[in-house]
This record gives C-alpha cells, structure tokens and sequence, in this order.
C-alpha cells in the first residue's frame, strides 16, 4: 500500500474498473453507470490502451483510460498517483483484472506461478487498500473471485488457491467496513466464455466436464452488479456453481477431487 494522508475528495466520483479492455471487464464498464447511478467517470485501467478505448467508445459516461501492467511497481504507482492527485470520491472499485494459466504446478515456470499470485492476489490487495481511503458511505467494491475458490484445483493449484484468497479476503473487508457502509462483494462464477480461457490453456486444456456450465460474460456481470448493489457479499451466477458451492461446503474436498480429477 502507498501511503497516504488525503481524505474524499475533489468532488468528482468514479467508478475504477481494473482489466476492463476484454472480457468480464468491459461488461463491468458498459453496466457500471445502471448500478453506480452517481458515478461522473469511469477510469478503465488495463495494460492494452487500445483495448480500453474501444471498452470506452461504448460507454456513454466520461471514461479515463489508464494503461498500466498491475505487476510492475513503477506502473502501480503511476496509477496511484494519479488516485492521490485527484482525490475522488471512489463510489465503485471493481478488481476484475487477472490471469490463469492450467497446466500442473510442477510443469509451470516458476514465473507463471508467481504472477497468477501477484495480479490476482498482490495487485487486488493493494489496489483496494489504496482506494478504501477514498471510499465513502453506500461505496462498493467488487473482487472477482471465481468458483474455483471453493476447492483446491490440481491442473490449476495456483490459480485456484488465489481466488480463495480473493474469495477470504472479499468476505472479512465486507464485516470489516460494514460500519462505513462500504459493500465488498466477491463474484464467483464458473467457467465464463471470454478470451481467458484460450489464455489459460497454454499447456492443459480445460476438462470436459466444465463446459456444459460455460456461462456469458454479459449475464454474470449483470448477476454480480445486482447481487452487489443488493448488499449481498458473494455473487454465484447459475444453478450449477451455486450447487457446486453448497457441495464443496459439505463434502470431504478429497472425496470430490477423487471424483472429478
Ligand atoms: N473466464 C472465466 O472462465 C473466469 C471464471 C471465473 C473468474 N474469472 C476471473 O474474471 C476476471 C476477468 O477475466 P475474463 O474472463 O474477463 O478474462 P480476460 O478477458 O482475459 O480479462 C482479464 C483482464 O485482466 C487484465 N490483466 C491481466 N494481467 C494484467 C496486468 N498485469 N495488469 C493489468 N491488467 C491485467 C487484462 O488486461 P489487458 O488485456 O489489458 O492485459 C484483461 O483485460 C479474472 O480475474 C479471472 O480470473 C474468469
């Protein structure tokens, strides 16, 4: 976290949306104003400009486009400081940026595992403590987690073990600034037809038996804003991942992973 000791605000308020040039990211910036009335501009952070002012072309607000790779330090901060000098009233945060690569963890570099761990664990931790300062009253903030979350995923441990990460750390901030009226809400979807998973099967491809529950990115998003804004602290778009999640709380996790993998 970076220091700081301004408080909200400048008047303007935002809504940040981080990894919003593909996938989930653009629905998050194309809904966000429905959900976040009071917003003025949308700030779409991601690492491809390009990408981010085609997501901005089709958003009706003032959108701010800021490139920066969340794992490099010097980029983290540039954006920070662009958070510090406005000081706006941050009135939704949404984590949406983040990688998987599937591949057993042994096969993968080391440098694969490590940056799963850093963008969506590392990046989300610091970008939130960041904001929450230029957070207030009836704010949210959105982490994308995944269902992989409610269970170890041999084929794809780093990843999995970081969205419980997200998942844990989503559901502690939600007690933790309830007093401030600040809504933390972890999105838990299962596999999600957008560009990650063509990304996330450099060396596996993904298991069969997850593709019947393959959803659309524009409906979990939808699902994830109005279980958010309804103060709810975990979003599970469909029947099936929300079967999945009541079946991993109940069951021996060994028992189910003999099952499936
Ligand atoms: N698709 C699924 O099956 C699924 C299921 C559950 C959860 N999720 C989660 O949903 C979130 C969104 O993924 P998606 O499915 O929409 O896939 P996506 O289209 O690949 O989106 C991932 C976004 O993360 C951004 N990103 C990656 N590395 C970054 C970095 N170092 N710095 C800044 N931004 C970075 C990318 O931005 P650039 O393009 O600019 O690099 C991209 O916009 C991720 O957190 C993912 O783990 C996905």
């Amino acid at each position: 976290m970076i220091s700081n000791n301004k408080s909200v605000n400048s008047g303007i308020r935002i809504a940040v949306i981080t990894g919003a040039g593909s996938g989930m990211g653009r629905y998050f910036a194309y809904y966000a104003g429905f959900f976040a009335t009071d917003i003025d501009e949308l700030w779409l952070v991601g690492r491809d400009k390009r990408k981010l002012y085609k997501t901005a072309s089709r958003v009706s607000r003032k959108c701010r486009c800021i490139s920066a790779d969340l794992s490099d330090d010097e980029e983290y901060r540039a954006l920070i400081s662009i958070v510090q000098d406005t000081a706006p009233d941050i009135r939704l945060l949404v984590n949406n940026a983040g990688i998987g690569i599937m591949g057993d963890f042994a096969r993968l570099k080391p440098e694969e595992n490590e940056l799963m761990a850093d963008i969506n664990c590392r990046a989300l931790t610091r970008l939130t403590a960041d904001c929450i300062p230029f957070m207030s009253r009836g704010s949210h903030i959105i982490n994308m987690a995944s269902a992989a979350a409610f269970l170890p995923q041999p084929g794809f441990a780093v990843y999995a073990a970081s969205k419980s990460y997200v998942y844990s750390l989503s559901k502690a901030l939600s007690h933790e600034l309830r007093k401030k009226k600040i809504y933390v809400t972890a999105v838990c979807p299962g596999c999600v037809d957008t560009p990650f998973i063509n990304k996330a099967e450099k060396y596996e491809k993904m298991k069969d038996y997850k593709k019947p529950f393959m959803a659309e990115a524009k409906k979990v998003v939808l699902q994830a804003y109005r279980d958010a804004y309804r103060g709810w602290n975990v979003s599970v778009y469909g029947a099936g991942m929300n079967c999945f999640r009541v079946a991993a709380k109940i069951l021996p996790d060994e028992l189910i992973l003999r099952m499936f993998f």
